[in-house]
């Protein structure tokens, strides 16, 4: 565990306060909760397995022991738009698969990172809102790095991993310092436009035809694109041109 801080330690860019544990049930809870006891952001907590990892929609997190990277971040973005902090998230994500593994991940709004058609990384931003802004956002990363043993069981048609074979340790140190410079150096510059033209370029929906669900709602629609603010814009049936700026999307063939 002390190895796998230190490698991390070695390769980040900034301070963060980085702990690493064996095993817990949701990264994200546990931020959660020292967000709420005023810690300050830059708080980075890594576990090696999660036994209640969460995902979007109340659904779970598989994450399995020693063959991902599973890790929550304090941020107490002051007004941010929660949308840009997952759209750098998953850009981060992004560039550091491809600065240390050579890889080009897709990203499939908003925020599931696909390699092969598989997905091999999703993002849980849970944010806090008080005085009409954010006062807190968790942002929570789940990223296969290489197929378990034992496999992804029921997930094996839709579950990948960046790498088919074990890495050494080390890439995994090397990769989640990837992941936190390349991510720390978007949100210190949130608004500059490049991060969204990378979020366009990598888009894994564009041209898709989809269901976005939104509530009890489901649409189904050919995407047109990604908005100015992040938001995807979909062609609907009737021609119409519709934007969601929240809600999840499906593919044909993709639950
Ligand atoms: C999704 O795919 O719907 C989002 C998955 C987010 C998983 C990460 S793993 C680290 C952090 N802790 C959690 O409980 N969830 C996030």
């Amino acid at each position: 565990m002390k190895v796998f801080k230190e490698q991390i330690q070695s390769f980040l860019k900034r301070d963060c306060l980085i702990e690493v544990v064996p095993s817990i049930d949701s990264t994200n809870r546990v931020v959660k909760e020292l967000a709420e006891q005023g810690e300050p952001e830059g708080r980075v907590l890594f576990a090696e397995e999660q036994t209640a990892g969460r995902g979007r929609m109340g659904r779970s997190f598989f994450s399995p022991p020693g063959s991902g990277l599973y890790f929550s971040v304090l941020l107490r973005p002051k007004g941010m738009d929660p949308l840009k902090i997952t759209v750098a998230a998953g850009v981060a994500v992004a560039r550091a698969a491809q600065e240390v593994l050579g890889l080009e991940l897709q990203i499939k709004w908003v925020n599931d990172l696909y390699r092969q058609d598989k997905k091999v990384c999703g993002i849980l931003a849970e944010g806090s809102f008080a005085g009409g802004g954010l006062a807190y956002c968790v942002l929570g990363i789940g990223i296969n790095v290489f197929a378990p043993a034992e496999g992804f069981g029921a997930l094996q048609s839709i579950a990948g991993a960046l790498r088919d074979t074990a890495p050494d340790d080390k890439v995994r140190g090397r990769l989640a310092a990837a992941v936190l410079n390349h991510f720390f150096e978007i949100y210190e510059d949130i608004e500059n436009s490049a991060v969204l033209q990378e979020y366009r370029r990598r888009s894994y929906l564009q041209g898709k035809t989809v269901t976005a669900v939104r509530g009890n709602e489901r649409i189904r629609g050919k995407v047109l694109g990604i908005g100015s603010g992040a938001e995807l814009l979909l062609q609907g049936e009737g021609g119409e041109t519709l934007a969601f700026t929240s809600g999840e999307v499906q593919l044909e063939d993709y639950r």
